[in-house]
Parts: structure tokens; sequence; C-alpha cells
């Protein structure tokens, strides 16, 4: 396994350029799958998500090739309809498939993904929709078996007991597409992941209206074309390398990312008492010494991201105050407090609300990740904690930051990736 060592306390310098979108690239690749033609999408990020995900689509008979971040899919081969449990346990989102093997071929089996470290990992809403298309659904020794002879348009509900489900409406919206007549989709998720996933499935010929907001409207059709795709930047990527910034209160500029997919984490870093400085596709940090402590709640977009909230954790334990996170998406998503704590924060938890005391500078440490988000925030604390900071289990970052440490280094910091000790 390898580790992370940093160095903190060093003023970054420079641009950065983010990937593509890990979140938009999951459902689009599984989408393509719906196509007799190949598909070429680019800007997909090199993470070791994706492999998992070709060695699944692979297994099903679907020819693929990978490089320089563009993946080409050619779905023609495909002659099996199984995702095993050694594929999809160690890596869920691939349950982005069942809607589009069931919308093409009518047929799935799928291992049930387990819960990971931010909670369990429910797909009743998944079900749900696709039940409501038509969809025959059984359970079988921890596998569901899927099948339909032909998908029918309905009015779906699928809005859970957290609100909107993004995999669930990509799961849905992939197999109303190929349905016979209308569907409108209520209560669908507003993540621009979701409204890439319809961009790429209207470039393939699909009707679709609406995307982006709670309701969409599909009009099926019978085919769908190969195309070529290029994938939405990354939006928490962006996020997370904002934050590295201010944290380390430097100037840095982080080039290729959309505006208008983090206002949420803009309005609350303005509310710290940060300048914010942006243009049509680049942020700006203007540092600061000091910034005050403010309350978060994670929400479901356009809201604060759950997937920023352990990197926005990192900062505010640095505030000049008490701040508070309440997680509303996954309530359990707090691996990463331990590890704060042993990095000199004070942060205390109260079920799904995190109290974060401001302190005046954390401490260098040993630390271990444990989930791809929790392990950015560790990163963050240690470039601005004093002396080293060590990182075991850094696999986990590598499910979601292309170059992560290459692109930290490029702009100053003191890091490096190293073998670890077995
Ligand atoms: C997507 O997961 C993202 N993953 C997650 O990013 C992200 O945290 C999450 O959306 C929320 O934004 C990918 O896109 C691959 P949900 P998803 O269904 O779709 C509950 C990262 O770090 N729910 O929107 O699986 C669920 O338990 C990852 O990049 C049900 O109750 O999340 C949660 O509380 C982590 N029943 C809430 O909805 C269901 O059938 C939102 O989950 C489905 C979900």
């Amino acid at each position: 396994m390898e580790k992370f060592v940093i160095e903190g306390g060093y003023k970054l310098e420079g641009e950065i350029e983010i990937s593509g979108s890990k979140n938009a690239s999951l459902p689009i690749i599984a989408a393509s799958i719906m196509s007799e033609e190949k598909t070429i999408l680019k800007h997909v990020p090199n993470l070791t998500t994706f492999p998992t995900m070709i060695k699944i689509l692979n297994y099903m008979g679907v020819k693929t090739k990978f490089e320089d971040n563009t993946l080409e899919i050619d779905p023609s081969g495909i002659y099996q309809f199984t995702a095993p449990y050694e594929f999809v346990s160690t890596m869920r989102g691939s349950i982005c498939l069942l809607g589009p093997l069931l919308a093409k071929y009518g047929k799935a089996r799928f291992s049930m993904p387990g819960g990971c470290v931010i909670g369990p990992r429910p797909i009743d809403l998944h079900i749900k929709g696709l039940k409501k298309l038509g969809v025959l659904i059984e359970n079988e020794e921890g596998y569901i078996i899927g099948k339909v002879d032909k998908l029918k348009g309905n009015n779906i509900f699928i809005g859970g007991s957290f609100g909107s489900s993004v995999l669930a409406t990509a799961n849905v919206l992939c197999a109303a597409v190929l349905a016979e007549g209308e569907t409108i989709i209520e209560y669908a998720a507003c993540e621009p992941e979701i409204v890439d996933l319809a961009n790429f499935l209207k470039k393939m010929g699909a009707k679709i209206y609406g995307e982006g907001s709670h309701l969409i409207r599909v009009e099926g059709v019978k085919k769908l074309k190969g195309v070529e795709y290029t994938i939405i930047p990354d939006r928490i990527e962006g996020g997370t390398y904002i934050l590295a910034g201010y944290i380390t209160r430097s100037r840095i500029k982080v080039n290729n990312i959309i505006p208008s997919h983090l206002f949420a984490l803009f309005d609350k870093l303005e509310e710290a008492g940060l300048d914010i400085k942006y243009g049509e596709n680049y942020f700006e940090t203007i540092p600061k010494e000091t910034w005050k402590a403010v309350e978060v709640t994670t929400l479901p977009f356009p809201g604060f991201p759950t997937d920023l909230q352990a990197q926005m954790m990192s900062f505010l334990t640095l505030s000049d105050g008490i701040s508070l996170i309440t997680e509303k998406v996954f309530p359990e998503r707090f691996i990463h407090v331990g590890e704060l704590n042993r990095l000199g924060a004070d942060i205390t938890l109260d079920g799904s609300k995190a109290i974060i005391k401001g302190v005046k500078s954390l401490k260098g440490a040993k630390v271990m990740a444990s989930d791809l988000r929790a392990s950015a925030a560790l990163v963050l604390a240690g470039l601005t904690a004093e002396g080293i900071t060590e990182i075991s289990r850094i696999y986990h970052l590598d499910r979601g930051y292309e170059k992560f440490e290459k692109k930290l280094s490029s702009i100053g910091a003191k890091i490096k990736r190293i073998k670890e000790e077995s």
C-alpha cells in the first residue's frame, strides 16, 4: 500500500486544471451500452474507479479502449448481463448499469451493492422506479434479478426520506428513454451530473425535457446511436482545490470549472468573510489570515454538496469561532472527524451534527484514509498542519482524484507518495 507524506505550512502558488467528473462519467459510461454503436467519451478522468467499471463491461462482452482520458466503448458484442459480487462490492457506483441493461436488453443480474463507510447505501428508490416502468425484480442470494419484456412509460415519484437520489434518477432516466410512451420522473435529482447524463442521452437521440429540475419528462424512443461526448469538469475536485487554496492562505487559480456548479460553496466562503473571485471557467482564491465560523447543512443540489462536507470541515477547524455542520444526505458521514482531531482539531459529534471549535493551528501526525472525500479532507489539513502528516491507505483517494499529489506539488505543496513498509 502507499501513503502520502506531507510537510505542512507551505504557501501554494500557480494554476491547477480540473479533470473530468467522476460522478458524471459513471452513469454516462453505463448509458453508452444502450446503443448498438461505438461511443467515444472524452475528458474521462484516469481514476481507479473506472478499471472496475470497465472490468464489468468487458465481463459482459463490451469492448473498451481507454487512453489519454478518452474512453471508447463498443457494446455490439454484449452477450451476458450479470455484474458479479466481486466487482460490484468494490465499486457500488456500478449500480448505474442496472437501468441501461434493462432498457436495452430487458434483463440484468446484479449483485446488491454493499454499504460503505459513509453509511448504508440502499437502492429501494432505484427498484421502485424500475418497477413502475414494468420491470419484474426479485432478490436471490444477494443478487437483484431484473426482467422486462417491454418497458412502459409511467408517472414515477422517486423522492426518499433524504430527498432526491442521484443514481436512482440516472437508472430510471435511462430506462425511461427506451420505454414505450411518456414518463414523468417526479422529485428527480437536479445534480449537474444528471444534466450531463441527459445531454449525453439527448445527443444519442433521446427525448428528455426538464433535466436539472425536480420534474423530468421523457418521451420514449426506439433506438439510440453511438456518439462522441465530452464529460463536464468535476465540481467536487474543483471545490477541493479551492479549499486547499484557502486553508493554506494561498493565491491559486483553479481552471476548467463551471462556477454555477459551486455556488453553494462560494456562498459559505463569502459568509466566512472571504473575497470570492471567479470568471467564466476559473476560480481564484484570495488569501485571508483568518475566517469566520459558519453553519453548513448538506443537501441535494443546489444545496451544499455532501461530497465537499469533509473538506469544508478541514477548512473550518481553523476558523475564529464555533462552526456547525449538519449532514442531511449521509447522516453518518463523519469518519474524518476522529482523524482531524488527531491533527489537533476540536470537533465533537452529536448525531448528524458536527460542532467544530476553531483552533489556532493543526499539528502534523500519522492518520489513515478511509473514504474518498474524508481522505481529501486529511490532505487539506496536512497542507496547513505544522510539521509532517502521513496519510496511509491513499488508494481511497485514487478512486476520485486524478494525479492528486502531482497537481498539488505543481503549485508548491510538499507532498510525496511513498510505498508503505509492509
Ligand atoms: C451519488 O451517490 C454520488 N456517487 C455520491 O458521491 C454522492 O455523495 C451522492 O450521489 C449524493 O450527492 C456517484 O454519483 C457515483 P444518492 P448516490 O442516491 O446516487 C438515500 C463521492 O464521494 N437513498 O443521491 O448513491 C441515500 O442513502 C460519492 O463521489 C435511499 O434512501 O447517492 C442517501 O441518504 C460518495 N434510497 C440519499 O438518498 C435509494 O434507493 C442520497 O443518496 C437511494 C438513495
